[in-house]
This record gives C-alpha cells, sequence and structure tokens, in this order.
C-alpha cells in the first residue's frame, strides 16, 4: 500500500515528484523518498514520517535533474524507518526502484542473492528487485532484458518504477497495482493514480496488468508480456487539479462531507429515464434477466454501504446478500448470481480477492467503483461508477453516499430486468424524492447542529449509534466513522440488540446517537428509553416533525424524504459530528493513526 511516481523529461524533477508524493500521500504516509538522475549519478534521498520531513532534508542538499522516481510508503515489509522506506538502490546504486505491492517470493530470491553475494540494507521485499536488476546486468544482459527477466520471476502485486543511472529512460511494470502514465507533451509521469500529476496534466494513458512501459523524453512504448507492442490512446480525465485540493476547507474530510450534494447530483445525473426507468451507461435493458441472487463483498465503509444497498434490494424482492470481502466464500453462487464489488478506490485487496473467487466459481461480476481504471473495474466483468470525483480524506465520506445511491439505482435495474422492462411500482414516487436529495443534503450542511453537539459530547467515554433497517448500517457507518477519526470508543448496533448485551456498558458516560429517519421509530424509541434510563445521553436523528419526545437530550433534524433515502441524510449529519469532535480533539483527520485509504494487502 504505496504511491509511486515518476517524471521523465522533467525541467524540475525534484519539484515534481515532491508535488507528486504530496498528491499521493493519501495512499500512504510513513516514509517517503526520491531519487534524480543529475550530473554526478543517481541522487537519493528519503526519509521516516511525513512528505513534509522529506522536503526539509530534499531543501538542503540535493541537486536536481530531469529525470526521477518518487515513492510514499504505508509499511507492509518491515517498519517505517529511514532505511525501509524507498528508493532502494543495488549495491553500486546503478539502479534505483520504487515499488507498490507486494513480493510474495522475495524471501527465495533474497537467499539467492546473498549466496551470490549481496548484502541486504534494508527489511523489505522490494530491495531484491533493483539487485536482480543489476545481477543480470552484471551477467551481461541490456537495462530492458535484465528489468523484464527480473519482473518475470516476481509472485505477487506489484506496479514498480526503475531507473538506471546513465539512461534517460524510467522502465515499470504492472501485476495487480494501479500505474498510470500522464502524458504532457513529450514529457511524462508515471504514478499510482491520476491525482499524482494533475497539476502538470490531464492526458493520461493506463498500463494493464501484464504490461511493461518504457518511458523517455518524447517516447512511450507499452509491450505486453510477450513483447508486442500495445497501441493505447490517450484519456482526457475529467479531474481538476483545484479538485483534488482542499480548497477553502481546513481538511478534505470537511471538504468531501461538504462536497456531497453535488457528488450526489452527478451519480444521478442522465441516469433516470423520462419513462421512470434506470438508464445505466453499463447496462442495456435485460443485462440482468438471468439474475436470481445478488451478493455483495466489500470492506469498511463500502461494506456498510453494500448492507444498505442490500436491503434495499430485498425490499425490491431480489433475493440479496452483503458479506465482508475478507469473510466471503462462494458455497452459494449458482448461475444465477451476480457479485457485486463495493470498492471505492477498486484496489482494495480483500475486495479483489473476493471477487476473483467469485469469478473463478462462475459468477458474473460487477465493480461498483469511484475510480475509472481501477483494478476492480477491469478485472469485474461490467463496472459502474458512483462519480463521486476524488476522496483524499481517509474516512470515505461522500463516497458512502454515492455508493448507496448507485446501488439503489442498481437495485431498480435489477428489478426492472427481472419484470421484462417494467420499472418498479414505486419507481416514480422514488425517483423523484432521489432528484431532491442534494437539496436535502444541502439542508442539512446549511443547518445542521452538529458543531454545538460535539462541543457538548466529546468528553463522554463510550458513543453508541443505533437504529434499524436502514438505519442500522448507517448506525455502523457512523461508529465506524466516530472512531476512525476521534480514536474513542464507538459502537453500532441495531437498536433491538441494545438490551442483548450493550445496555451492560451503558453508564452516565454514554452518548447515544439514535436514528429516527425510517419506518420504525416506536421500537428504536423504547431502546433509547432504555438507555437514557440508564443516566446515557441521548442525541436524536430524526426527520423533521418526528415526535422523539422528552427522553432525546439533543436532536439533528433532517429534511423528511423517501425512507429508503433518509439514512444518507442521518448519516451526513453524523459525519459532521465526528469530523467536529475529532477535531475538538486535536485528531489529525484527514490521516488518522494507522490507517490508510486503501489497503492494498490482505
Ligand atoms: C480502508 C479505508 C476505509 C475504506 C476501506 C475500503 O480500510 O480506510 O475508509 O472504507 O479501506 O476501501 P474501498 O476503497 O474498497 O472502498
Amino acid at each position: 500500500m504505496c504511491g509511486i511516481i515518476a517524471c521523465i523529461g522533467s525541467d524540475d524533477a525534484v519539484g515534481e515528484l515532491l508535488t507528486g508524493l504530496e498528491n499521493l500521500e493519501y495512499r500512504g504516509y510513513d516514509s517517503a523518498g526520491i531519487a534524480v538522475q543529475n550530473g554526478s549519478g543517481i541522487a537519493v534521498r528519503k526519509k521516516a514520517g511525513k512528505i513534509s520531513e522529506l522536503k526539509d532534508t530534499i531543501a538542503r542538499d540535493v541537486s536536481n535533474g530531469t529525470i526521477g522516481i518518487g515513492h510514499t510508503r504505508w509499511s507492509t515489509h518491515g517498519p517505517p524507518t529511514d532505511k525501509n522506506a524507498h528508493p532502494h538502490t543495488s549495491r553500486t546504486e546503478r539502479v534505483a526502484v520504487v515499488h507498490n505491492g507486494i513480493i510474495e517470493n522475495y524471501e527465495a530470491i533474497r537467499r539467492k542473492l546473498i549466496a551470490e553475494g549481496y548484502e541486504f540494507r534494508s527489511e523489505t521485499d522490494t530491495e531484491v528487485i533493483p539487485h536482480l536488476v543489476e545481477y543480470y546486468i552484471d551477467q551481461g544482459m541490456g537495462v530492458e532484458e535484465a528489468f523484464k527477466t527480473t519482473v518475470g520471476e516476481l509472485d505477487g502485486s506489484y506496479a514498480v518504477a526503475l531507473m538506471v543511472h546513465g539512461t534517460d529512460t524510467v522502465y515499470a511494470a504492472r501485476q495487480d497495482s494501479p500505474l498510470v502514465v500522464g502524458v504532457d507533451d513529450g514529457r511524462y509521469y508515471l504514478a499510482s493514480d491520476v491525482p499524482a500529476f494533475l497539476d502538470f496534466t490531464d492526458e493520461v494513458v493506463y498500463i494493464e496488468n501484464g504490461e511493461f512501459a518504457r518511458v523517455r523524453p518524447n517516447e512511450l512504448v507499452i509491450t505486453d508480456r510477450d513483447g508486442n507492442v500495445v497501441d493505447r490512446d490517450v484519456e482526457t480525465v475529467e479531474w481538476s487539479a483545484e479538485e483534488t485540493g482542499k480548497g477553502q476547507y481546513a481538511h478534505y474530510m470537511l471538504k468531501e462531507i461538504n462536497e456531497q450534494a453535488d457528488a450526489l447530483a452527478n451519480t444521478i445525473a442522465g441516469r433516470i429515464g423520462e419513462d421512470g426507468t434506470v438508464e445505466l451507461e453499463a447496462f442495456p435493458p435485460g443485462t440482468f434477466g438471468g439474475i436470481d441472487e445478488v451478493e455483495f463483498v466489500a470492506c469498511g465503509t463500502s461494506y456498510h454501504a453494500a448492507l444498505y444497498g442490500a436491503q434495499l434490494l430485498r425490499r425490491a424482492g431480489i433475493r440479496t446478500y452483503a458479506s465482508l470481502a475478507s469473510e466471503y466464500d462462494t458455497s452459494t453462487v449458482s448461475d444465477g448470481t451476480l457479485v457485486v464489488a463495493v470498492t471505492q478506490s477498486g484496489e482494495t485487496a480483500d475486495t479483489l480477492t473476493a471477487l476473483r473467487a467469485a469469478q473463478d466459481a462462475g459468477a458474473e461480476t460487477v465493480a461498483v467503483t469511484n475510480v475509472v481504471g481501477s483494478s476492480a473495474a477491469r478485472e469485474a466483468d461490467h463496472a459502474l461508477y458512483i462519480r463521486a470525483g476524488p476522496e483524499i480524506g481517509v474516512a470515505a465520506t461522500k463516497t458512502f453516499s454515492s455508493q448507496v445511491v448507485t446501488l439503489a439505482l442498481l437495485g431498480h435495474q435489477l428489478a426492472e430486468d427481472l419484470e421484462q422492462g417494467r420499472p418498479r411500482e414505486d419507481a416514480a414516487e422514488f425517483f423523484e424524492e432521489l432528484r431532491k436529495l442534494p437539496d436535502h443534503i444541502a439542508t442539512v450542511l446549511e443547518t445542521t447542529r452538529a458543531k454545538e453537539i460535539s462541543e457538548e459530547y466529546f468528553d463522554k467515554k463510550s458513543y453508541f449509534f443505533i437504529g434499524r433497517d436502514n438505519e442500522f448500517p448507517v448506525a455502523l457507518e457512523g461508529a465506524l466513522k466516530f472512531k476512525e477519526i476521534t480514536y474513542e470508543h464507538a459502537e453500532g448496533f441495531a437498536s433491538g440488540e441494545l438490551k442483548h448485551g450493550p445496555l451492560a456498558l451503558v453508564t452516565e458516560e454514554t452518548a447515544v446517537f439514535a436514528l429516527f429517519t425510517g419506518q420504525n421509530g416506536r421500537e428504536t424509541r423504547k431502546n433509547a428509553e432504555e438507555a437514557h434510563t440508564r443516566s446515557a445521553d441521548i442525541v436524536a436523528v430524526a426527520t423533521d416533525g418526528t415526535d422523539v419526545g422528552e427522553f432525546a437530550d439533543n436532536v439533528l433534524w433532517v429534511p423528511k424524504t423517501h425512507p429508503d433515502l433518509a439514512g444518507l441524510l442521518a448519516n451526513v449529519q453524523l459525519q459532521l459530528v465526528s469530523y467536529y469532535t475529532a477535531d475538538l480533539l486535536g485528531r489529525e483527520i484527514d490521516k488518522p493513526r494507522n490507517l490508510a485509504k486503501s489497503v492494498t494487502v490482505e
């Protein structure tokens, strides 16, 4: 789990690499480094800690060049130290490498190289790559052949970029880790993700699994495993550099919470036909006519979106389950099973493993993802994009809303396909409310009292989130957000379960956020009262006009909408409570400790 960047033909390789790394920091931030070719050789600077620390070191002493590679790391093999930071070099320092992914057979390669007299300076799996390339160069191979031979020996996942002293070329390869080329009038960038180079260009070429790239000024050559040259179109991405910056907000998370109205408008745009049917660009009518069961696989926030989506599909009469990707088993897959991987990044290793298992078991697959060209999008039979725009804050916010709405649309299409194209009976009413959802979200953002609530409760010992039906996944998501960024104890429960155990934990130091946005407020009210009589403070998150009685110490209101959508409005309030509480506690909101935005290891 890391970010890689390379620039080729640059006037200011050091500056561009550092900018690229800052834009990639969301992929990992425990150490960083760059290598640039300058007159005297390859200069490597790397350091444990944030990129700002690396920047301070570099400002003092590195001479610039026109070609370089860089890396920001989230440790998998070896702790975050200066030595384990990338780039890694060969013993003569002729070869420098950055790598994202895991080399599963690195120990066997390491033993072989040690037997040949090589010494290792780090505990990483990556270090075998520069040594092995140099080994093959010493055996008489050219650089490209040595690189390809080395890559051919690697098992595992990798996006790797390599530079050799004395050449103006960067060599790269991709297997199961993302890699994209930015194209700028004879200059090139290579990176794990597009935002890395959006400050410089929005023209991109995606590298596929099993492919190699040879890049030097004015020349990009992509080849497949067998050495055939691949002709790939240059695409223009629609995200702008400005969109990936924080703008006027103190944190990306707050910016992304506030972007939800726009993000949802994008999610819906052009997808609801005038006749009340769904028009999902990826799926012509009838696509799912043979489906009789849907299985969602996902992790973290995406799993909560999947739970929410599964409930919507079940209510439409479609047999649907949601599984944590790491717990997924394929025993129920049959001819009529559709497996939907829900993943913001499209790169989560657990989700990709589940997706591949589903494919092996013969299921038809869909990736519901935010990242065009991500691994999930490429590997699934179909990709359905949530169109939320880039999300940089580690804690997912706007993408949850866009995921749920995308799954709701998918549910409507499934229902239509199973009913020979007839829209669901409740479709018109649902779509009418769906169109209003961005406005309702804007209302929540304008009128919220989340900051005051946070100020009142930020010193509690425990935070519970309870709800029923689609409020339950929102309660789980509310608690996940809260623990991710405040580091305080938070749990989500189905309201009805509170009395079956968790009530034992309730004291006057507990705050309970109880959701009253669905159709079962009466039951939740009883459960909230049970906690209230045991001294907990109750914050109701309720639809305008709901009677939340005297037991609620405070209320966060949301506008009235379709009950299938109301949970999303409640979720925005809970996101804001987490945000303001974390801010009051002085937490690192955009980069919470121990977490990463995209986890590409199992
Ligand atoms: C990580 C992130 C979570 C995210 C999960 C799944 O754990 O910290 O915020 O929900 O991965 O990510 P995905 O990209 O598959 O949605």
